[in-house]
């Protein structure tokens, strides 16, 4: 299965991050599709945005709230009674979560909470999906890639509160959704390391590679040696919107699944940082930072048989494909280029490529 822009078409869509690096990308395809986007956010996380830059907010219903507090979200489904939503405002940082753990679990675990909470609230509800992160299972470097029963947990506060958000899911589904049988289907997407335009993320590697080339400074990498399955950020957006359509077509596909890239897309930091030092037509220079960092797992990898079996699911753009879109849309930005018209290009690429 594909995404299917007719099931899209006119469709209510609460999508809770839409500021966001992946929300943006989400909201301006579910816009392109015809969808009715209605955006919960907090704020624009990161200035430069995508968001902004793309003008992510033309043609969106937008709503500034906390997904903190249970209010504003229920207020927010009840007044506009979506069919879907697709969580995913969090705070996303493992480094940021070790400086603030409070806040980390307040609002991608209570987050959670309350997005649920106002679901089971809104009967026009008929699908959510919940968005977490590879960082979910309890990860003692078993050197397997994780199956989606894997168990939950988390070194840092960050994947931990992303475990956490699992769980609650698991009993929202299992004590509120399942027994009823008209009641909204739940399923969890689990997805990491996303590369792309237009994200500006504190400590990621891309924005930091791209900055760097954008002023033409010298660029510290930590971990140069760590291996991270890297993915564009389309692919696992294209798991979440084909979960959204199976989850209404059967309450089978509810509970987790993993939307991860092809194992020859695992690649060290290294590689990538090489890889993008050779194909930018500029000045672009790193060195390793010494440290010291926070802890990191050093190997991380999802088995998704079952999306590809159950969903018909699989990563539509290699990391190849991936890399040169990243490329092609910084220097689209250097140059000058409208924005919106540049990612909505990319995402049609996208589409028009899908099995
Ligand atoms: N980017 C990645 O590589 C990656 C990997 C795995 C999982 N994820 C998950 O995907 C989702 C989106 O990540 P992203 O990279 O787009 O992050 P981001 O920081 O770019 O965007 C986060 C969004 O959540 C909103 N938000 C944060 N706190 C909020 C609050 N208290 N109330 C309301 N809105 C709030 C922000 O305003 C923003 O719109 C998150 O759940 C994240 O954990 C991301």
């Amino acid at each position: 299965m594909g995404v299917d822009a007719g099931f899209w078409r006119d469709r209510r869509v609460v999508v809770t991050g839409h500021t966001g690096f992946k929300g943006a990308w989400l909201t301006l395809w579910l816009n392109a599709m015809g969808a009715r986007v209605i955006g919960f956010a907090d704020k624009v996380p990161t200035s430069p945005s995508l968001y902004e830059l793309a003008s992510v907010g033309e043609g969106v219903t937008e709503i500034w709230g906390d997904v903190r507090s249970a209010a504003a979200v229920s207020e927010a489904l009840a007044a506009h009674e979506p069919g879907v939503v697709i969580h995913m405002a969090a705070q996303p940082f493992v480094r940021r979560s070790f400086r603030d753990p409070r806040a980390t679990y307040e609002t991608n675990v209570i987050g959670t909470v309350n997005v649920l909470d106002a679901v089971r609230a809104t009967p026009s509800v008929r699908a959510v999906v919940n968005v977490t992160s590879d960082k979910c299972y309890d990860n003692r470097e078993h050197g397997r890639p994780f199956v989606e029963d894997d168990p939950k947990g988390g070194h840092d506060p960050y994947s931990s509160s992303k475990g956490c958000a699992e769980l609650v899911a698991d009993a929202y589904l299992r004590s509120f959704f399942a027994p009823e049988p008209d009641g909204p289907r739940l399923g969890c997407g689990r997805a990491g390391n996303v590369i792309g335009g237009g994200d500006w993320g504190e400590d990621r590697l891309i924005p930091d590679i791209m900055e760097a080339a954008l002023s033409g400074e010298v660029i510290p990498i930590r971990n140069p040696e760590a291996i991270r399955p890297w993915q564009h950020v389309l692919n696992p957006l294209s798991g979440y919107l084909v979960l959204a359509q199976a989850l209404l077509a059967s309450p089978e596909r509810q509970g987790g699944w993993n939307f991860g890239p092809a194992a020859g897309d695992a690649r060290p930091v290294r590689w990538i940082a090489d890889w993008l030092g050779e194909r930018w037509k500029g000045d672009l220079r790193w060195e390793i930072d010494p440290g010291p960092h926070p802890h990191e797992a050093r190997y991380l990898a999802l088995d998704s048989t079952k999306a590809r079996e159950q969903l018909g699911w699989a990563p539509t753009w290699d990391l190849a494909a991936a890399l040169e879109a990243t490329v092609a849309w910084y220097t689209a930005l250097r140059d000058g280029a409208d924005m919106r018209a540049t990612t909505l290009a990319q995402i049609h690429s996208f589409a028009g490529r899908r099995r």
